[in-house]
């Protein structure tokens, strides 16, 4: 099967009624998915391993230097159809036509399906990868908590897994090369008339925890004067984050948020807010948070209410593999693009040579329900891996 179509054969699941996608480690639509993943590597006779960390491997033969290619099935909540999934179709569309050709690796080949890349549900990105190739303890890991208090310990084991199986995964030592293909994320390609790109660097990046803390009370009795909001603060800190990246030419969001008690007619005792900063290099990263770290408590120190600051995970910058991505570059004749978004192919570059091609987005939206590509350029996408696969494999 095409790209195309497979990508077809998964457009129901998760879907949400605003047209997006929610597809959450562990959960129903996830879980729905990695069946899926596991027919399609059966129908291609591929063989389905399973780490201890619920990364999915559909593997053509089996021993070291192994060349894996893939990516993730999981969203963010309301996402879109492709940031993950065409990595994983393109994969399997490319492996699938290239045996169908009568062709041979001369390596073993794995298709990847990697866990829980975007942390939509315990807060950390690329976990699975994470996990495998150690750069989180398996017991911080296995603690992270959802919305609803479920760890992921306990996700793990309501879906029939071993938690006590999690962390520095054997495979890891197996494989020469990862390569993951991934819809571009922001509207460079486009411009430059180029429907596949190759990866040159990922930005640094962090999550951090911002939790302002204030005096809980009566929204009429309260008079304004008398009043510790700590919903002051946290509005200061949207503000100067998006003044201090802007100033810079960095990135800073506040994307989530919870108020407590959450209600309408109660000053809020407690705000909780999540802080994503990229930058481009690591320096830059710190300045930024700094920087919005200092509005913080200067605007909650005028407030009388408290503020501090927990970062929850940063990934340092990633610069991919020279001589690989200059001998796909050449390969493809594909124009070379570095990217602000996180992949598992950053978390993997630590330990061996990886790459990222890009498929063209003409919209440039991500994480959203309008992420797109053309089902040409799609077929682009997969025709270039495939090439990447002979010239690797
Ligand atoms: C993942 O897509 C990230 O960049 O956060
Ligand atoms: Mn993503
Ligand atoms: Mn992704």
């Amino acid at each position: 099967m095409g790209a195309n179509e497979l990508l077809a054969s998964i457009e129901d699941v998760g879907r949400t009624p605003g047209g997006g996608y929610t597809r959450l480690a562990w959960d129903p639509a996830t879980m729905a998915l990695r069946e899926w993943f596991a027919g399609e590597a059966l129908a291609l006779g591929l063989d389905l391993v399973e780490d201890g960390n619920g990364n999915q491997f559909a593997w053509w033969g089996h021993g070291p230097d192994a060349l894996l290619v893939g990516s993730h099935l999981d969203s963010v909540p309301e996402g879109g159809p492709l940031d993950g999934p065409l990595g994983v179709a393109s994969a399997l569309a490319a492996v699938g036509a290239l045996k169908a050709s009568g062709w041979a690796p001369s390596r073993p080949l794995a298709v990847a399906n990697f866990t829980d890349e975007e942390g939509g549900r315990f807060g950390i990105a690329c976990l699975g990868s994470r996990l495998a190739t150690g750069a989180i303890a398996p017991g911080t890991a296995l603690g992270l908590r959802d919305e609803d208090g479920t760890s992921l310990a306990e996700a793990m084991q309501a879906q029939g897994r071993d938690p006590r199986a999690a962390g520095p995964a054997d495979w890891l030592a197996d494989v020469k090369y990862y390569v993951e293909l991934h819809v571009e994320q922001g509207r460079w390609l486009a411009p430059h008339g180029a429907a596949v790109g190759v990866a040159s660097a990922i930005w640094p990046h962090g999550r951090y925890r911002f939790e302002f803390c204030g005096q809980g009370n009566h929204a009429g009795a309260t008079a304004m004067a008398d009043r510790h909001d700590p919903m002051l603060a946290y509005a200061a800190t949207v503000l100067a984050a998006r003044e201090l990246a802007s100033a810079s030419g960095q990135r800073a969001t506040l994307g989530r948020l919870r108020v407590e008690p959450g209600s309408t007619n109660s000053i809020p005792s407690r705000v909780t807010a999540w802080l994503d900063a990229r930058a481009s290099d690591q320096g830059e990263l710190e300045a930024l948070v700094a920087g919005i770290t200092a509005r913080a408590e200067a605007a909650a120190a005028a407030d009388g209410t408290t503020v501090a600051l927990t970062p929850e995970s940063v990934t340092g910058a990633v610069e991919f593999d020279h001589a690989l991505r200059h001998r796909l570059a050449g390969l493809l004749d594909a124009p070379v693009l570095a990217t602000g978004a996180g992949h598992d192919a950053g978390i993997l570059a630590a330990r061996l040579p990886t790459a990222m091609l890009f498929v063209r987005n003409p919209t440039g939206v991500s994480h959203a329900p309008q992420e797109s590509a053309t089902p040409q350029d799609i077929d682009e996408g997969v025709a270039a891996l495939t090439r990447v696969i002979e010239e690797l494999g």
